[in-house]
């Protein structure tokens, strides 16, 4: 949440700061705003409404500045006005922030007294408010008093009117990356506002303070010790974090998925051999995560948010199927408030595209303290769930930009089924040959995939009748209800149209009474061992003039009937149907939001990286 970038160096800052703030903008894309020294004038503030372009179309093009900072907000605290966009300034501070200061009120009383009043609503200020009240021409100093003194999670990027060309930065539980060039220092939330300038780059430590000048980047702990950052490198080029010809970047992430894939699953590939027979197993001997770590389970708990929690529920099958312990699902902003029973023996999998988000990253440390064992299944390399988990398993998705999350999901599949089918083989549940066909099948659905991207045009028709829908509900079994969770959220969060996921069977408990002539439900029937009470439940919701739109395997006898659309699905085993059948329903739901004329990958009070609880 809240895209935050600075720069100083040898190029002009204003393009530097609008090209990473149209980047970052997929954090957060209420305001927006910049701050520049500039020779004379000393600091110069732009702030806008709205979304970055229009903070351009306000930035003077002879802005002579060759450092600054700026910030793409997600509103927290205080509504979406010009005074509440950052920066913020006070005295001698001019400051961004991403997070959310906790104690603020409290803090801005006591700094009344001092004689600083806010202008803005915002929490941040009164994070400039403090760091000036302490400042006495030491900005190290001064930032290391001030975050004694701030509780809640913030990463700063930092400008003293008095000393010009130099950011201070810091941060405690929101992310920053940085990297040196040959143009300058630079600094940011996420590494795709670097990727134009470096692929290398550095992850801030917590509670360290960096400073950024033209040619250096110091990093120091609070005590004033000079650290070495450990340089990190992306794979990914300038290019995968762009459009590439598609209208939107969520058209082109649900285009990328069969590349995601084969990036997630190919590398586990390793070749055993067993009394003279060869097979390809999952192997997790290049990602150090042991064996070990699944042997003595009694109980796994995934914890995730959102779209990485829908992976989740599809990872309790397949551990419940092939491994046979106990898996719980929690929504980790629950999980963390619930006192749960944690040991030894307990492995606690956290599921993140980002790394960042608040509740999960607080969810991994409660699993931490509390003794269990760590395993984050995690996009974002480098990022805070990622190091701080014992173990990563690291999808291969590339950048995700489109708030919607679609080729991460998959990937998050992805590594579901090959852990699981490593730790039933490791624990001795699944004999060899099963594993290597199970892992065979895995590969396969990349092909099935492509196959189904082929139609995309075929769900066009879908998306027609669904536009002026005002209500809309998934149903499913098993598997299907875990994807039906999935397909509900994508949908509304782009669609804005208000929909519901149902266990098929649960309808008759309370949700059948919002079923009327034409309400759209979709249903998913890929699962043959369930699918004759699939039907009945179809029955009933066309009993009551649902219109039924049904996504099946190609061989289910359904009555035409009992539905308006049936999307039949490449032939794959039931099992694996989950990842062709999550694609429909991303370009459903896709379509559905361009055709609304909607803001596809940047849906209204949303934001990608939720790095705020
Ligand atoms: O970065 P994360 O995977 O931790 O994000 C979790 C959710 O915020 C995210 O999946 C969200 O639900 C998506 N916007 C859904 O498409």
């Amino acid at each position: 949440m809240c895209g935050i970038i600075g720069f100083t160096g040898y190029e002009r800052a204003k393009d530097v700061l609008l090209a990473g703030l149209a980047s970052l903008e997929y954090r957060g894309y209420d305001s927006a705003g910049i701050s520049c020294f500039t020779k004379d004038k000393g600091i110069t503030t732009i702030k806008s409404v709205g979304k970055v372009s229009e903070l351009k179309a306000l930035v003077p093009e002879d802005l002579a500045s060759t450092c600054g900072i700026g910030h793409t907000r997600w509103a927290t605290h205080g509504g979406v006005s010009r005074e509440n966009a950052h920066p913020h300034t006070c005295g001698n501070v001019t400051l961004i922030h991403n997070g959310i200061i906790e104690n603020y009120l409290s803090l801005r009383d006591e700094l009344s007294t001092t004689g600083r009043s806010p202008v803005s609503d915002t929490d941040s200020e009164i994070a400039a408010m403090l760091i000036d009240s302490l400042y006495t021409g030491d900005a190290h100093t001064a930032i290391a008093a001030a975050v004694t003194r701030l509780e809640g999670a913030y990463a700063f990027c930092i400008l003293f009117a008095d000393q010009p060309d130099k950011i201070y930065c810091i941060r405690k539980g929101s992310p920053l990356v940085a990297c040196q060039t040959e143009m300058g220092s630079i600094i940011a939330s996420d590494m795709v506002a670097l990727l134009r300038y470096s692929k290398d780059y550095f992850v801030l430590e917590e509670n360290v303070i960096a400073c950024l000048t033209r040619d250096a980047i110091e990093v120091t702990t609070l005590e004033g010790k000079v650290l070495a950052s450990d340089y990190l490198t992306v794979t990914w080029d300038v290019s995968s974090a762009q459009k590439n010809g598609f209208k939107h970047y969520m058209e082109k992430e649900i285009h990328e998925q069969p590349d995601a894939l084969l990036r997630t699953i190919t590398p586990r590939l390793v070749k055993y051999s067993e009394s003279g027979e060869f097979y390809m197993l999952p192997d997790f001997t290049a990602d150090g995560i042991p064996d070990t770590l699944f042997l003595g389970l009694t109980r796994i708990i995934i914890t995730a948010c959102g779209t990485a929690m829908h992976a989740g529920m599809m990872g309790k099958i397949l551990f419940e199927e092939f491994l046979r312990i106990p898996v719980t699902v929690d929504i980790a902003s629950e999980f963390r408030y619930q006192n749960p029973i944690l040991d030894a023996n307990t492995l606690v999998i956290t599921v993140s595209q980002s790394g960042e988000t608040a509740d999960t990253l607080a969810a991994l440390r409660l699993a931490r303290s509390k003794g269990a064992r760590t395993l984050s299944i995690v996009n974002v390399k480098g990022s805070s769930i990622a190091r701080e988990s014992e173990y990563v398993f690291y999808t291969h998705a590339g950048p995700e930009i489109a708030v919607a999350s679609t080729k991460a999901y998959t990937a998050q599949l992805a590594a579901f089924y090959l852990i699981a089918f490593r730790s039933a083989f490791a624990c001795g549940r699944m004999p060899i040959e099963q594993c290597a066909k199970y892992t065979e099948d895995l590969s396969s659905v990349v092909l099935s995939i492509e196959r189904v991207l082929e139609r995309r045009d075929e769900f066009k028709t879908i998306s027609r009748h669904l536009i002026k829908a005002s209500d809309l509900f998934f149903i499913g079994r098993g598997m299907d209800y875990a994807l039906s969770c999935e397909g509900s959220i994508k949908l509304k969060e782009i669609t804005y149209i208000h929909s519901e996921s149902y266990a098929a069977g649960e309808l008759k408990h309370g949700t059948l009474s919002l079923i009327a002539p034409d309400v759209p439900v979709i249903a998913l029937a890929t699962q043959h061992d369930v699918l004759a009470k699939m039907v009945s439940n179809i029955k009933e919701v066309r009993a009551r003039g649902a219109f039924v739109i049904l996504v099946t395997a190609k061989d289910a006898v359904i009555e035409p009937e009992l539905y308006d659309f049936r999307i039949d699905l490449p032939e794959t085993s039931d099992r694996f149907a989950p990842f062709t059948a999550a694609v429909v329903l991303q370009l459903i739901a896709y379509n559905t939001s361009y055709l609304r004329g909607l803001d596809v990958d940047q849906p209204r009070h949303l934001a990608k990286s939720v790095t705020v609880e």
